[in-house]
């Protein structure tokens, strides 16, 4: 595998609650990776909480931390970064994610809405009913995760465990022939 990426970055994309996280600490340590959250850096440089970040300077400024903290990332190798949720929204930020492996994580609403009826860090599910919240953040973003190039439909009984592996049988298949110049 490691002959095969040759240090080419794997970001995970997809919905808030879909495990992007856990999953890609996994991955991580499979492929021997560095693993990096782009939510966990906001935060260590902001000194702050994301719903503190979206409460005292509001969303836009939380998406331009965003896609500076991702343009920096995207100088490393060797790394696997789970991305927040709305990564996907703000076209520049493809620029960075198309120099790695982009993978996409997709489960069902009901499975999000399991995971997320407890939460109270994720501040676009503040006050609101999460089924149609999800549904609706779906629906626009939809076409947005679909450009990823790997696609994984995750289902209710997978273990994170499985699914890493999962993503690992998978990424030879989707290794694109640019992916070797801009390596070498
Ligand atoms: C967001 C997802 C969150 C976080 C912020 C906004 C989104 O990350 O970046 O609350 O727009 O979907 P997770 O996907 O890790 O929850």
């Amino acid at each position: 595998m490691d002959n095969l990426l040759q240090g080419l970055n794997i970001y995970l994309v997809g919905m808030m609650g879909v495990g992007k996280t856990t999953i890609g600490q996994l991955l991580a340590n499979k492929l021997n990776y560095r693993f990096l959250d782009t939510d966990l850096i906001i935060e260590n440089i902001a000194k702050k909480t994301i719903k503190e970040i979206f409460e005292q300077e509001g969303e836009e400024n939380f998406r331009l931390l965003e896609t500076q903290v991702l343009g920096e990332i995207s100088n490393y190798i060797r790394s696997v970064i789970s991305t927040g949720g709305g990564i996907v929204l703000d076209p520049k930020n493809w620029s960075f994610l198309h120099y790695g492996l982009v993978v996409w994580l997709n489960a069902p609403v009901d499975l999000l809405i399991t995971r997320l009826a407890a939460d109270n860090t994720r501040p676009l599910l503040k006050e609101t009913d999460l089924s149609s919240k999800l549904t609706s953040l779906l629906e626009q973003r939809k076409a947005l995760y679909e450009q990823a190039d790997l696609h994984i439909e995750i289902k209710p009984n997978q273990t994170p465990e499985q699914i890493a592996q999962e993503i690992i049988t998978k990424i030879p298949s989707k290794i694109r022939p640019e992916f070797k110049t801009n390596l070498n």
